[in-house]
C-alpha cells in the first residue's frame, strides 16, 4: 500500500515549461489514492490550465490568498489540511522567494505556514541552476532543512540545451513524497541487505558472473531506510547507487559477501533484525583462478576450469540462527509454471530454513525495472501483481516488517 493513500497533498505549480509534468504527477498520486489540493501561482497558470487541474484532482484550483470564496485564512487551512507540499515546477524565482521567507502569494505564504514535508522539484535553464544566486538559495534552505529537493536532473530543458536544471521525472517526484511520507516504523531496527551478482575469478581478467544488476536489493535497501532503519547493503559489482544514510560494503566474490555478511550479522545472527539476500550469489567459483591471465596457445586446447561449490549464505545463517536471530528473507530465481516456482519456493523456504522467500521467474525479473513476484512463507504463497522493483521492494520491507512484529 502507498504511503500517499488517504493523504492530502498540495501540489503547487510555478511557472516553467516543465509544469505540464505537473499534470502527470497529479494522476500518478491520484492512482496513489491521495486527496490533491491543486495551487497555482500566476506564471504557473501560464502553463497549465486550472480546468485540467481541477479535473483530474476533482478539486478547486486555489490560486488566491484573496479568494473571496474562502471565508478564513485560506493559506493556513490549506496548510493544516496538508500532509506534505509538493512544488513542481519550482522556478529559481520561487526559491528564491522560499529562501528569502517571503510570504506575498498563495504559495509563498502556505509553505512559510506548511507543517508536513515540502519538496521541491526544481526546473530551470542550466545557466539559472548554476547561478551563485541560485545556489546560494538553495544553500540557505538547505540549511533551513525545511524543504526536500527531488532533482534537478542532467539532460536537455525547454530551449534544447543541455545541463544540469532538468525537472526530476514524475515517477521519482512521486517515489521521493512516498518516501518522505513513509511510517518510520523500522526505527532503531538494524537491516542487512545484499544484492548484485557476485563475480568469481577466472584469472586477473576474467570472472564468472550472472546478469543480476543489484536494482532490486538497492531498492529493498533504499525502501528500508525510508522506514527509519538503520540499513547496510553489501553488494556485489553493481552500477547501482545508495542513498546517503545507507552503509555500503562492496564485495566482489561470494567469499567475501560471506566474511562482510558474518561481520555485519553475527554468530548467531543476533546482530541483526532483518536479512534480506537479494543477492545473485554465484553457486560456484574456479578452484584455482590463474595468478597470471590464461593466454590461447596455437596448439593447446581451451583450458578447462574446475569448478568447486561456493558455500550457500542464507542457508548458512539459517542454520545457525538463534532463536532471537535476524529474520530472513531470501529469493528463489525460478523457471517453470507459477506452481512449479512455488513448489521449489517452498523447498528452498524449509531446506534454508528462512521466515520468506520472494519468488520470481527468471525471465521476469533479471536486469528490468519491473517483476512479479510472489511471497512464500510458513502461513502459504501469494501471487503480487506485477509492478516496479520500487513498489515491490516497499512490499517487501512490509513482509519483512510484518514477520519481524510476529516475532516480538
Ligand atoms: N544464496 C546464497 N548463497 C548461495 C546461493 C544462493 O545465499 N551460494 C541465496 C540467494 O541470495 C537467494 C537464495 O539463496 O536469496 C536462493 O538462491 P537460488 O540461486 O535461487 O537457489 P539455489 O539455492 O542456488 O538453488 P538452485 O540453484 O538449485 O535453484
Amino acid at each position: 500500500m502507498s504511503s500517499l493513500q488517504g493523504r492530502t497533498v498540495v501540489l503547487a505549480v510555478t511557472g516553467s515549461v516543465a509544469a505540464y509534468k505537473a499534470v502527470e504527477v497529479a494522476r500518478l498520486l491520484k492512482k496513489r489514492r491521495a486527496r490533491v489540493i491543486p495551487v497555482l501561482t500566476r506564471s504557473g497558470e501560464r502553463f497549465v490550465g486550472a480546468v485540467t487541474l481541477s479535473g483530474i484532482t476533482g478539486e478547486a484550483v486555489r490560486r488566491d490568498m484573496w479568494d473571496p470564496s474562502y471565508p478564513g485564512e485560506l493559506h493556513v487551512a490549506l496548510a493544516d489540511a496538508a500532509d506534505a507540499i509538493l512544488v513542481v515546477p519550482a522556478t529559481a524565482d520561487f526559491l528564491a522567494r522560499l529562501a528569502e521567507g517571503r510570504a506575498d502569494d498563495l504559495l509563498a505564504a502556505l509553505t512559510l505556514s506548511a507543517k508536513g514535508p515540502v519538496l521541491v522539484a526544481p526546473s530551470m535553464h542550466p545557466r539559472m541552476w548554476a547561478h551563485p544566486a541560485t545556489q546560494r538559495n538553495v544553500r540557505t534552505l538547505d540549511a533551513d532543512g525545511r524543504v526536500t529537493f527531488v532533482g534537478p536532473e542532467h539532460g536537455e530543458v525547454a530551449s534544447g540545451d543541455i545541463g544540469l536544471g532538468r525537472m526530476a521525472e514524475p515517477e521519482a517526484i512521486v517515489q521521493a513524497l512516498e518516501a518522505a511520507l513513509a511510517p518510520r516504523d523500522l526505527t532503531g531496527m538494524r537491516v542487512v541487505v545484499t544484492a548484485g551478482p557476485t563475480h568469481e575469478p577466472i584469472d586477473p581478467v576474467r570472472f564468472l558472473g550472472n546478469t543480476s544488476s543489484g536494482k532490486m536489493g538497492f531498492a529493498i535497501a533504499r525502501a528500508a531506510a525510508e522506514r527509519g532503519a538503520d540499513v547496510t547493503i553489501v553488494a556485489g559489482p553493481t552500477a547501482e547507487h545508495a542513498p546517503p544514510g545507507i552503509a555500503r560494503v562492496d564485495v566482489r566474490t561470494a567469499l567475501e559477501m560471506q566474511a562482510a555478511l558474518d561481520a555485519r550479522v553475527g554468530v548467531d545472527v543476533t546482530d541483526a533484525d532483518v536479512v534480506i539476500m537479494a543477492a545473485a550469489v554465484a553457486d560456484f567459483r574456479v578452484a584455482e583462478p590463474a595468478t597470471r591471465k590464461i593466454k590461447k596457445r596455437p596448439d593447446e586446447e581451451a583450458p578447462a576450469l574446475e569448478l568447486v561449490k561456493n558455500p550457500d549464505l542464507l542457508a548458512g545463517l539459517g542454520a545457525r540462527r538463534a532463536s532471537r536471530g535476524a529474520v530472513l528473507v531470501g529469493f528463489a530465481l525460478e523457471t517453470g509454471t507459477d506452481d512449479e516456482v512455488i513448489a521449489y519456493a517452498k523447498a528452498k523456504l524449509a531446506s534454508k530454513r528462512v521466515d520468506a522467500i520472494v519468488a520470481n521467474h527468471a525471465g521476469d525479473a533479471l536486469g528490468t525495472d519491473h517483476s512479479r513476484v510472489a511471497f512464500v512463507t510458513a502461513h502459504g504463497a501469494e501471487w503480487l501483481p506485477g509492478a516496479s522493483k520500487a513498489k515491490l521492494a516497499g512490499e517487501i520491507m512490509a513482509l519483512a516488517t510484518k514477520l519481524l512484529r510476529a516475532r516480538t
